[in-house]
């Protein structure tokens, strides 16, 4: 009688676990955690002019192989001599030009630049670091002294190049290039070691950059929403690329509190053309209804609700997400490194999802989805439009003010690495469905509304 009974509670606490396990994960709100405060001005001032980076190629080896560029942040002095993707900055002496945030974070638009829209016209698919080694062979016999200041970049350049190449251009490797960082840097003192100290995959997962207006909504930062805690430790992140110690990471992040803040007081930028307003109003009651449970509300209700979507009710390619989550090592990396100590640590939180966006500006971000495989809004409403390979012209661009996104070429089989690939790991297609149930007039009018945010 007794085996029986415990035969029985035995298949009932089974019973329990498996309805437990097949419960189905739900949207998540994901808590806010405080931000310093800072000023916006100084931290402009400081993204544009300043020293995130200390090491780099000196100047005039700089100005031999680089051509003539366009003075488009109106810079005094020697920055305005380089182009906005770079600072220039001075170490004992040695006139060095860096590499900045606005080499992914500004885009050129229509002839204008646009600071915080994620730059979707680089090309990390031909890595190639030949021109690199060059460079360094014959700074250090030409001019030593230079070199010195210069070999902090020059290491972590050829370290770090030639991992972080993507199969297709326009996607961003920057979270594998974080990744490789860490595995040469020792967590708590940030110093350099030539061997790597955890194992690499052998692929870079890509992604699209987010548009920074977006950043004072969100209580997490990037796609998988990863970023917990102090953002101004993650804002300064690339610093990783040449930091020679604590008291130079310590000395940078003094400035990230001012450049959160400059992040923050970015608005999106306005639509430029006339909208139709019945048909918007006619999109708003239908994004109300269909999206803003996920996406939120704008205008005079303005809300946003913070919910991490799990991959079972997105559906999109999950490989961002799995690097991320399945990356034990490096979650530890940095959970234990200098940047999660302190009165306002950061923290790493893997997640399986991705974060819904707030919508601000969405006209402008193409292409969509966290990796950048729609070209246009109305394939992201319509899955059964989405091409499988995909090219647009990356030397005279063209955006489409209707489909809303960029003009692309739909092709039966790729034909290079410009072509977009939605067969490869990590450039999937797929998800988001919560377009397809409308009618053709339905997805216009919620693109017009959408054309108002
Ligand atoms: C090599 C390109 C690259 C550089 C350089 C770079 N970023 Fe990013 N940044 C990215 C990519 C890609 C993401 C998205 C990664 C993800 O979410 O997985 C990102 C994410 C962000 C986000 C998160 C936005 C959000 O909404 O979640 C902010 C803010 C940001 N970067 C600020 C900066 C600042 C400040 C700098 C300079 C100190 C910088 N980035 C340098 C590529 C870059
Ligand atoms: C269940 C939650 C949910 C609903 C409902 C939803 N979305 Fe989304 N949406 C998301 C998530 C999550 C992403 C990011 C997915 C990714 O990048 O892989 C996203 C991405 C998008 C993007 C791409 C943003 C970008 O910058 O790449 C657009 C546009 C969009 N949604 C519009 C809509 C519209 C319009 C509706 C209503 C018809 C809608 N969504 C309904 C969760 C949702």
């Amino acid at each position: 009688m007794k085996k029986y009974i415990a035969t029985i509670l035995i298949l009932l606490l089974g019973l329990v676990a498996v309805a437990y396990y097949n419960k189905d994960p739900q949207p998540t709100f994901i808590l806010p955690s405080k931000q310093n405060i800072g000023n916006a001005d100084s931290g402009y001032r400081y993204l544009i002019y300043g020293d995130i980076l200390r090491s780099g190629v000196p100047y005039n080896f700089f100005k031999m192989v680089s051509g003539k560029s366009k003075n488009r942040l109106n810079r005094k002095g020697k920055s305005a001599q380089i182009g906005y993707s770079y600072n220039v900055v001075t170490s004992n002496g040695v006139d060095m030009v860096v590499p900045t945030c606005l080499m992914c974070h500004a885009q050129v638009f229509e002839d204008s630049l646009i600071v915080g829209l994620g730059n979707t016209l680089l090309d990390f698919s031909h890595i190639s670091d030949e021109k690199y080694k060059g460079a360094e062979v014959l700074l250090k016999k030409m001019a030593p002294k230079k070199y010195k200041e210069s070999k902090a970049f020059f290491t972590s350049y050829k370290t770090v190049y030639p991992q972080i190449e993507t199969d297709v251009r326009g996607v961003n490797p920057a979270d594998k290039l974080a990744l490789v960082l860490g595995a040469h840097r020792n967590p708590e003192t940030l110093e350099w070691t030539d061997s790597a100290i955890m194992d690499m995959p052998s692929e870079t997962i890509p992604s699209d950059v987010p548009a920074w207006w977006l950043l004072k909504k969100k209580n997490a930062m990037f796609y998988a929403g990863i970023g917990r805690g102090d953002f101004a430790k993650y804002l300064m992140l690339s610093n990783i690329l040449t930091v020679k110690d604590t008291f130079e990471a310590r000395d940078v992040y003094n400035h990230f509190n001012d450049v959160q803040a400059y992040i923050r007081s970015i608005e999106a930028p306005k639509y430029p053309f006339e909208i139709d307003k019945r048909l918007s109003k006619r999109g708003e009651r239908l994004f109300n209804k269909n999206c803003s449970s996920c996406h939120g509300t704008y205008g005079k209700r303005e809300s946003y609700p913070n919910l991490l979507i799990p991959h079972s009710i997105i559906n999109t390619d999950a490989a961002l997400a799995e690097f991320s989550f399945s990356n034990v090592v490096a979650i530890d990396w940095f959970n234990k490194s200098w940047f999660a100590q302190g009165a306002f640590p950061a923290k790493m939180v893997p997640t399986e999802g991705y974060v819904a966006p707030p919508l601000d500006g969405v006209w402008i971000t193409a292409p969509y989805l966290h990796n950048g495989s729609v070209p246009t809004i109305e394939a992201v409403l319509n899955s059964s439009i989405r091409p499988k390979y995909w090219t647009r012209n990356y030397d005279s661009l063209k955006y489409n003010y209707s489909s809303v996104g960029w003009e692309y070429n739909a092709h039966a089989e790729p034909i290079d690495k410009v072509t977009y690939n939605t067969t490869l790991k990590g450039y999937g297609n797929q998800g988001h469905y919560f377009g397809d149930h409308l009618t053709d007039s339905e997805r216009f009018a919620i693109i017009e509304y959408l054309k108002t945010l």
